[in-house]
Parts: C-alpha cells; structure tokens; sequence
C-alpha cells in the first residue's frame, strides 16, 4: 500500500485539477469552497488547526484562516510542502491561487480589490506556522507536536487505504491529533475507484455517505454533518464529493 505516492506528481497534480485557464469557477470549487467557508465561518474561534495529508494545495485553508490561530500543514510527501512553500515564500514559480482567494472573498461578502486579495493571501501565510511531513498509517501521524482543536483531511484516507479496516484505523490515527471538543473536517471522493495524475492512476477505496457516517459514529464523534455534489462526469473515477464534519466526544 505505501509506496505509490513515490509515483505522485505534485506539479502534475495541480495541472490536471487546478490550472487557471481551464477554471471557472466551475460547481465542484463552488462546492468545496462552500463547504469550507460554511465550516470554519461556523465553527467559532479556534487556536490550532492540522491539515493532514494537505498535498500541494492551499484552497482549502484559505478560508480557516479568519478562524484559527494557528495552521499546521502536513504531507506525506516533501514534493508537496515543496510547492506550498514555494507560495508562502512568494516564489516566483509558486502555483497562482488568486481566482481562489476571489471566490472566498465574495464568500465572505467582501468586495474584491487588489488591497482586499492581499490582505487576504497575507492572513492566511500569517497563520501557518509549519509544514510537516505526516504518514496516515502511523499511529502518531506527524510526531510530536501536541493536540489540535481542528484536524482536516481532504482527499486523502480514501487515497491511501485500500480495505475498511485500513481505512477505520487510518482515521483513528488521524483524530487522535483532535483536543478536547475537537472538530473533524473531511472532504472524500464518492464511489471513488481511482483518480489521475498525467498518465498516472492512483486508485481510490470507495466509500459513500452512509459509510463515512458510520465510520466516524464508531470513532465516537456526534453533530456529524455531511453533505454531497455529484459529478456527471464517466471518465472521472468517481461520482461526487462529500463534505463532512463532526465533533469528537470527550
Ligand atoms: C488526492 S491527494 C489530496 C491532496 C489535497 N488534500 C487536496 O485536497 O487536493 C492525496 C494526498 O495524500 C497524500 N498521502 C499519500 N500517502 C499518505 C500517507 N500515508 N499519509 C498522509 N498523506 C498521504 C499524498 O501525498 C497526497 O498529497
């Protein structure tokens, strides 16, 4: 199971799902960027949030960064915290994510101005204070850096585990970063069986709503919310997104 992701592209990745000219604000961005806006603009002040498995993408901090104290971004791969450095250090040839920043802007009901795009890009490289490499199948994630009020993983336990029980233990190993009263934040493939990198598959372990319920149930969270996009799309190796949240018992 471990070892694909030697065959990821982090350059590739953004290319085949991000690149500018073929976006447009299309339903499956508004969805997430929804998703995540709604969440992190709900949740209430928090002081430390962990993106695991956070590859070389920021979209889904953006809009956290107005609700957290603090971001921790972890991958498994160094290639991928590579290229987020790269746009917290205002390199040159960092990934552009300004058409990202607009849209959480308009979300947060605030006209977009150049001024407005910065203050907002310079918020969110204010707050993340660390990029660590993190493996889901160990026990202790990302070593020792103590708990976090909020633990997010988008699109990544479905695209390591290959069997439910990997995948209930891979979760377990990620929410036992959680604190007390602390918030899960997911986004999965639905009915996922791969998803492509350039010429690359990288296969998917399918799961739905009704399994990622259960999963979390049993891990002990209440106030599960979930909601779904479907995607038309056959050539994709799944059918939609789902967003989850859910707090953890204490
Ligand atoms: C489909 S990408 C998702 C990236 C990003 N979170 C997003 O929403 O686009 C899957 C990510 O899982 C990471 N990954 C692979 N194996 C992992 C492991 N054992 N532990 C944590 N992350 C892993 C990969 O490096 C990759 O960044």
């Amino acid at each position: 199971m471990k070892g694909i992701y030697t065959k990821f592209s982090a350059k590739g990745y953004l290319q085949e799902y991000f690149m500018e000219n073929e976006y447009d604000y299309d339903d499956e961005s508004k969805f997430l960027l929804q998703f995540f806006h709604d969440t992190y603009s709900m949740m209430g002040p928090r002081k430390r949030l962990l993106e695991v498995g956070g590859g070389p993408i920021i979209y889904s901090i953006i809009s956290a960064s107005s609700a957290v104290d603090e971001i921790f971004f972890s991958d498994y791969l160094e290639e991928n915290l590579g290229e987020v450095r790269k746009w917290l250090q205002k390199k040159d040839d960092a990934f552009n994510w300004d058409k990202y920043f607009e849209l959480v802007l308009r979300l947060e009901k605030k006209e977009v101005t150049l001024a407005a795009l910065e203050s907002c890009k310079e918020r969110l490289r204010r707050k993340v204070k660390k990029l660590v490499r993190c493996d889901i199948l160990n026990s202790n994630p990302i070593g020792d850096s103590g708990k976090f009020d909020v633990v997010a993983s988008n699109f990544c336990v479905e695209g390591v585990v290959s069997t439910a029980d990997d995948f209930r233990q891979s979760l377990g190993n990620i929410v036992s970063l959680l604190g007390k009263d602390g918030l899960l934040v997911m986004t999965l493939l639905k009915n996922g069986t791969s998803y492509k990198v350039r010429d690359q598959l990288f296969s998917v372990f399918p799961v739905n709503e009704a399994f990622i319920e259960a999963q979390v149930k049993a891990l002990g969270f209440f106030k599960i919310k979930i909601r779904s996009i479907d995607i038309e799309d056959k050539d994709r190796g799944y059918s939609g997104f789902i967003g989850l949240t859910a707090k953890k018992k204490n």
